[in-house]
């Protein structure tokens, strides 16, 4: 007997019924297939979107912690922005969690990925909340450590201010040479846009990408639910690059430093 389910996912899964003919699901797979991105976001409720953001906002408002670092192993691209962690957000909400077991939500991007999804076998990577704020403030290019990434673009300017995603997928993480510029000469980059409320499933593993920086201070909120796949669960992690949750990471340069030893070397 199937195991009865909470209200929650019966609202998902009630929701997702309206929205998505198998026709649909089919498409969406494809899509997913060819460009390792796809928007979704009635995978839930409008009301749920809605107190997911009250979430990420009651939990940057208590643990944001900025982070303005360039990163080893994706050729020193940026990270600019504020961070609540992913043990923080497990511990401190009750509705991230269950959402990210959720069995409809689960369901639903299976038989997209076309294979199972597992919870991240490293605590410290199953959520993480940004928010780019400033100027300049982007998510340089990289790839993810685990394959599949659910995005809730809880709060976004418009396009005109940048915040995009940016996209190269069916390409590979190699951490000791990454070559980002070369993908990027060899391959067309696709650019999203979104507005608040959007929600898009990324194939992280094997899509080069990342956010358009901010031409001015605006603010651009995020919650990433992470998964992993079955090859991710028996793959070792040797690089200490796991900037979100710790600032200061072997491959991690810090920005502030950065600008001491300059104005240091210029006698400022
Ligand atoms: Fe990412």
């Amino acid at each position: 007997m199937e195991p009865t389910l909470s209200k929650l996912d019966q609202e998902i899964l009630d929701h997702q019924s309206k929205n998505f003919s198998s026709q649909d699901m089919l498409t969406l797979s494809q899509t997913y297939r060819r460009n390792g991105f796809i928007k979704v976001p009635e995978i839930v409720t409008p009301e749920i979107r809605a107190a997911v953001k009250q979430e990420a906002l009651r939990l940057l408002d208590e643990f944001a912690e900025r982070r303005d670092l360039k990163l080893a192993t994706t050729n020193y691209t940026p990270r600019k922005m504020s961070v609540v962690g992913s043990e923080l957000i497990a511990e401190h909400s009750q509705l991230v969690n269950a959402i990210y077991r959720s069995q409809p939500v689960l369901k639903f991007l299976e038989t997209i990925a076309g294979e199972p999804m597992h919870s991240c076998p490293a605590k410290d990577e199953e959520f993480l909340i940004t928010r780019q704020e400033k100027k300049g403030d982007t998510h340089g290019w990289h790839w993810g450590d685990s394959t599949f990434a659910l995005i809730w673009i809880l709060e976004t300017p418009p396009t005109e201010y940048g915040g995009m995603l940016q996209c190269i997928p069916h390409t590979n993480w190699d951490k000791s040479n990454p070559r980002i510029n070369e993908y990027l000469c060899a391959n067309t980059i696709t650019t999203y846009p979104f507005v608040s409320g959007d929600i898009y499933f990324l194939k992280t593993d094997t899509t080069l990408h990342r956010t358009v920086p901010l031409n001015r201070d605006a603010t651009r909120i995020i919650i990433n639910l992470t998964w992993a796949s079955a090859k991710d669960l028996s793959r070792k992690l040797k690089d200490d690059d796991r900037w979100w949750a710790e600032e200061d990471v072997a491959a991690a340069v810090q920005e502030k430093e950065k600008e001491i030893a300059a104005d240091a070397a210029a006698g400022r």
